[in-house]
């Protein structure tokens, strides 16, 4: 095929600029699924913000949220919505997050924000979770964002050495500490052909508190925005 002929992917701020628009185009989407006095669980990330500024600005009350992180509750009572503590809520219906990769399996890769902890946790709370992801998050195999991993500060290096004996390289990440105190480390190199597998063994190490892959409980439905605003839906 000759240059001329081709499109052109786009570049720079335009990559940006799409991968903004395919966010925007899932949170609408995810607005659909919210029900009067839903009670909702709600994740963090820019996608997300999409999903609460999209719920602000319309019509739809839920009878209010678990929230996934401190800026995500900020942004919720901005947006009059009532942030629940789950110890009271009971199961939520509905959990709305993004995520950094997402196979065709609807497993994921999050904690991209730090927040995977309590995303883990509402996800797992939750009886069904709507992963919102713009196009360039689908892979067919986890792995090229790298997994983030949350630890307890004490046990960083130990924590570090046992990533390398699995063959991975474990990253500090040098932002202030977790919601919950804790030191995130991105771990790059895993071939992850087993997903939970690899799940179950990053969890199994001491020190560690979650780790960002989510095989074990993974999304129920995706919603992938488009740079031209369409969505399409997936389920398990
Ligand atoms: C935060 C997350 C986010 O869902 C993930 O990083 C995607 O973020 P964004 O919507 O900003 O692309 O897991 O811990």
């Amino acid at each position: 095929m000759a240059n001329g002929s081709m499109t052109n992917p786009p570049t720079g701020g335009k990559v940006a600029a799409a991968g903004e628009a395919g966010k925007r185009a899932a949170a609408l989407a995810a607005l659909e699924l919210v029900q009067e006095e839903t009670r909702l669980g709600v994740g963090t990330g820019s996608t997300v913000n999409f999903f609460i500024e999209a719920l602000a600005g319309s019509h739809r009350r839920p009878a209010g949220a678990v929230s996934s992180s401190e800026g995500t509750s900020r942004l919720l009572r901005a947006a009059g919505i009532d942030v629940l503590d789950l110890n009271m809520s009971g199961e939520l219906e509905l959990y709305v997050d993004g995520a950094d990769e997402a196979d065709p399996g609807l497993r994921l890769i999050k904690g991209g924000g730090g927040a995977l902890t309590r995303e883990k946790i509402v996800a797992a709370a939750s009886r069904e979770f709507v992963c919102l992801v713009d196009e360039r998050k689908r892979v067919d195999v986890l792995g090229a964002f790298g997994v983030p991993i949350e630890v307890i500060p004490m046990a960083r290096s130990h924590v570090a050495r046992e990533i390398v004996r699995l063959g991975a390289d474990p990253e500090y990440r040098e932002t202030p500490p977790t919601d919950n105190g804790n030191v995130i480390l991105d771990c790059h190199g895993f071939h992850i052909e087993e997903p939970l597998a690899l799940e179950a063994r990053l969890n199994a190490i001491a020190g560690v508190v979650a780790c960002g892959l989510f095989a074990a409980r993974p999304a129920d439905r995706l919603i992938i925005g488009a740079a031209d605003g369409q969505v399409e839906m997936v389920t398990a």
